[in-house]
């Protein structure tokens, strides 16, 4: 990752299912409170790296079904694909890596004389990894067969068992444990190793990012009975792993509290965001804290005092201007204004608004351009425009904070044609 010059300040690695999303939470709490940890405190010098049993097809699926960030890296296919940045730039030494001892039509022919196994979608069989589904109470008899029979035929693979249901079989170099020290060889290589790595899981194929050195772990609470049993039987005395107390993403939010590696106060767990500001005096928070502020304003969660409108008036520079992805041009004094009418006309329903990949650039001696992605989810469906803002510094001690001094939107591919009468900022 040429992101930085020099080494990342933490590294989360995080299981995506049941770690950093939560399905069993449809308002998305924990992952948004998440994401705004993440965007205001750690993504202009931190890296984030998600690693999933999801096949890219699967996982491009769960990108638009919940409010994900986007990572630095994305490992899919348990460990068997590594990508890099926006476009999901493949690495191919990894592919080469894999490719040795390994043969997929013999893992093909084999698996096939057992009824037991039900083969999984087509879309979650990929280069290095055929999965099927096994029942439970099958599994262990299951693994020990398979593994029998791949050595009887000379081939070295990687069985794993997941979430009581999944079973997968890879090359025996993969795996997420394996892709995740490949990763840290490849930045210790360049100089760059991340000062702290948090590795995030819930399931069997989670295990082995437990068992790479020097970093710390966290099982979420609702963490699977495999895991669980992995850890009691391998780890039990290693203090970097902690078995968190919260679901998911709020687990992960605890084991950074808890191993001390950075801020672990959510912009979305404090109410009162006025007074937070000149604590938190950055760019990226600033971006945070202010679409917060309209989520809150919108589902009538904020006081609807003047106040409020009064001290974001204030930190409108006098001649600012907001480009609205439709292309009018507003003072951003007016905009302030045209807030007042839209305070509580989300409240009681679908409405969240969240950043994404908030990057600051400092521009000049107390200037800063920060560019990011904004979405917003209702009702509706969800729709997104790529952001930049110009923040100046100058009077900061005055106006409690940065001047907004322009605000500038576009539609992401598509989003352009739908009906946008409500989108405010
Ligand atoms: C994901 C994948 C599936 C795999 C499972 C466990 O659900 O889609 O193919 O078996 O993770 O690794
Ligand atoms: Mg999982």
């Amino acid at each position: 990752m040429d992101r930085f010059k020099s080494s990342a300040r933490l590294m989360i690695v995080s299981d995506l299912d049941h770690t950093m999303v939560d399905h069993h939470d449809p308002e998305n709490l924990s992952l948004l409170r998440f994401d705004a940890l993440w965007e205001a405190k750690y993504r202009h010098d931190s890296l984030l790296v998600f690693s999933t049993g999801r096949s890219p097809t699967l996982y491009k699926q769960l990108r638009k079904e919940k409010p994900m960030l986007t990572p630095d890296i994305t490992i899919m296919s348990v460990g068997t694909e590594i990508t890099y940045g926006n476009s999901m730039v493949p690495d191919d030494g990894w592919v080469d890596v894999l490719n040795q001892k390994w043969d997929r039509n013999i893992v093909m022919e084999e698996t096939s004389k057992f009824s037991e196994l039900t083969l999984q979608s087509e879309t979650e069989q990929r280069p290095h990894k055929v999965s099927f589904y096994v029942q439970k109470d099958k599994a262990q008899e299951m693994m020990k067969a398979l593994s029998e029979r791949f050595e009887k035929r000379g081939l070295d693979v990687k069985i794993i068992y997941s979430g009581g249901m999944d079973l997968d079989i890879l090359a025996q170099g993969a795996g997420k444990g394996q892709a995740l020290a490949y990763l840290l060889e490849k930045f210790k290589a360049e100089g760059k190793l991340p000062n702290n790595t948090l590795a995030c899981g819930d399931s069997g194929n989670d295990a082995e990012l437990f068992s790479i050195p020097d970093v710390y772990g966290v099982m979420v609470s609702n963490a699977q009975e495999e895991l669980l049993q992995w850890h009691a039987e391998n780890a039990k005395g290693n203090p970097k792993i902690i078995h968190a107390t919260e679901r998911c993403a709020a687990g992960i939010i605890q084991a950074i509290g808890h191993f001390n590696l950075g801020p672990n106060t959510s912009p979305r767990d404090v109410t009162d965001f006025l007074d937070s500001k000149l604590e938190n005096f950055d760019p990226g928070h600033e971006i945070v804290e202010f679409y917060l502020f309209l989520e809150r304003w919108r589902r009538a969660e904020v006081e609807d005092s003047e106040l409020c409108l009064a001290s974001l008036k204030a930190v409108c520079h006098p001649s600012g201007v907001f480009i609205h992805p439709s292309g009018v041009v507003q003072p951003l004094s007016d905009c302030i204004n045209a807030l007042r009418r839209s305070y509580g006309d989300k409240q009681g329903k679908q409405f969240r608004v969240w950043v994404d990949q908030v990057l600051p650039e400092q521009i000049g001696s107390d200037t800063w351009l920060v560019k990011f992605n904004k979405w917003e989810l209702s009702g509706e469906g969800r729709c997104g425009c790529l952001t930049t803002v110009l923040l100046n510094s100058k009077d900061a001690s005055v106006s409690k904070g940065f001047t907004w001094v322009h605000v500038h939107q576009t539609w992401f591919d598509g989003a352009g044609s739908k009906d946008h009468t409500t989108w405010l900022f």
